[in-house]
């Protein structure tokens, strides 16, 4: 199994990574990989809504092992990234930045002008991804997270990609 615990110590081999629609029997695998990941992880009723809602969500896998997912919703001519995992011991190889333009060219393809999505203030390795992949900061939604173990709430900085200027 691969031990990917120092930040760029692999290079992934890409024939050994997978990304597919995720499925309800998937649900289970997607919670531990955001429960390891995430401060706030979802509830599985979050996954079940999104079902319901026909989000598109896709899981990674490297070498048939899940190691992330992202779930993403189209709105009306714009689309939002709602989450984004990578489990821990496979973060910092490329695999988010992976995921993330998978589901851009995705979204490009459909013809929709904007991607948005939320991500907290201090998550500074989030927005340099995304940063670097040409989201732009454009707003500011005050005390929108929950931040585990207090009663304090942390900020969501509001970013976007535009396709067609
Ligand atoms: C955010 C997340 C999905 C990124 O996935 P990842 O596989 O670790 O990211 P990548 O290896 O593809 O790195 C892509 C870019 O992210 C940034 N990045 C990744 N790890 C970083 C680190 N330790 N420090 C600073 N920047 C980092 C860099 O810009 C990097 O590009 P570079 O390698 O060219 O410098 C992952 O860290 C994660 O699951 N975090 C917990 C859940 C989360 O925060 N989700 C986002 C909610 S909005």
């Amino acid at each position: 199994m691969l031990n990917a615990k120092t930040r760029g110590y692999l290079k992934l081999n890409s024939e050994a990574i997978a990304i597919r629609h995720f499925i309800p029997s998937d649900i289970e695998v997607v919670m531990s990989i955001e429960t390891a990941a995430a401060e706030t992880p979802w509830s599985r009723a979050h996954y079940e809504d999104g079902f319901k809602h026909h989000y598109e969500m896709y899981l990674m896998s490297v070498e048939d092992i899940p190691v992330g997912f992202i779930v993403m919703r189209w709105t009306g001519d714009q689309a939002e990234i709602l989450n984004i995992a990578i489990t821990p011991e496979y973060q910092g190889q490329g695999l988010g930045r992976r995921l993330l333009c998978y589901v851009i060219d995705i979204v490009k393809s459909k013809q929709v002008l904007s991607l948005f999505l939320e991500v907290r203030f201090s998550n500074k390795k989030a927005q340099k991804l995304y940063n670097a992949l040409g989201f732009n900061e454009i707003g500011v939604r005050p005390a929108y997270y929950e931040m585990r173990g207090t009663k304090k709430r942390e900020d969501a900085i509001v970013m976007g990609l535009e396709f067609y200027e």
